[in-house]
C-alpha cells in the first residue's frame, strides 16, 4: 500500500474535516482545523492511499510568555492529528509526524509542543516539557505534555507559558 505524505490543498478540506470526524468521534477537533486554517503559518499535511485522505496533521505557531515579553515567532504546537479508524496502527501517524517534524525544521521553527498520548511522542523524541521550563496555559498532566527541540539547547533560551491559538480556546 502506498502512502503519500503532501501539502493539504484547499480541495482536501471536507475530507480532512470528515477524517478529524471520525478519528475524534466529536466535532471539536475538525473544527479547531477548519479555524486554525485562517491562521498565518499553519503547517498542514495529510495521508493519501489510493487517492484518498486517510490521515491529517497539522502544526500551528504559538506564543510563548517570558517574563520578559512574548516569543512568537519560533515555536509551533502540533495538532490535532488523526489517522481514520480503518487506517490506524499502520505507521501512517508516525509518518505524518515525522514529515511534519522536517517541514517545522524547514520553515526554521525552533521548538514543537505537544499535547498528547504520552506512549505516541516520544518514540519521535518527544520528551517531557515542563522540566524544560515550558508550562501549559491549561492545567495538564506532565507526561501528556511534550515537546521536541528543533535546534538543540533551545530551550535554555525559550521559556516560558505555552499560549495556543485562538482557535483552542
Ligand atoms: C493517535 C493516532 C493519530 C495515531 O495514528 P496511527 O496511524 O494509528 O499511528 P501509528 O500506526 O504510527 O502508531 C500507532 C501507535 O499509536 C498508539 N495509539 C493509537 N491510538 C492511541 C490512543 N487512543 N491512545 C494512546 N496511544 C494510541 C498505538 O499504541 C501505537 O503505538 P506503537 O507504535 O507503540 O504500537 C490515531 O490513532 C488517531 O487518529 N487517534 C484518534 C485521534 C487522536 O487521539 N489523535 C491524537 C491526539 S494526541
Amino acid at each position: 500500500m502506498e502512502i503519500i505524505i503532501r501539502n493539504e490543498m484547499e480541495a482536501d478540506y471536507d475530507q480532512v474535516y470528515e477524517v478529524n470526524l471520525q478519528a475524534f468521534n466529536s466535532e471539536a477537533e475538525p473544527l479547531i482545523v477548519t479555524k486554525l486554517r485562517s491562521s498565518p503559518n499553519v503547517i498542514s499535511l495529510v495521508a493519501v492511499v489510493d487517492s484518498q485522505i486517510v490521515g491529517h496533521i497539522i502544526f500551528s505557531p504559538i506564543k510563548v510568555e517570558t517574563g520578559f515579553g512574548i516569543n512568537s515567532s519560533d515555536v509551533v504546537a502540533l495538532g490535532p492529528m488523526s489517522v481514520s479508524p480503518k487506517f490506524q496502527n499502520i505507521k501512517i501517524g508516525s509518518k505524518l509526524v515525522r514529515r511534519g517534524i522536517e517541514e517545522c525544521k524547514s520553515k526554521k521553527y525552533k521548538l514543537v509542543v505537544v499535547l498528547g498520548h504520552p506512549n505516541f511522542y516520544p518514540k519521535f523524541g518527544f520528551i517531557e516539557a515542563q522540566p524544560k521550563g515550558i508550562t501549559c496555559q491549561w492545567d495538564v498532566s506532565s507526561e501528556a505534555w511534550m515537546l521536541i527541540e528543533l535546534i538543540e539547547g533551545i530551550t535554555q533560551e525559550i521559556k516560558g507559558k505555552a499560549i495556543y491559538d485562538n482557535a483552542f480556546s
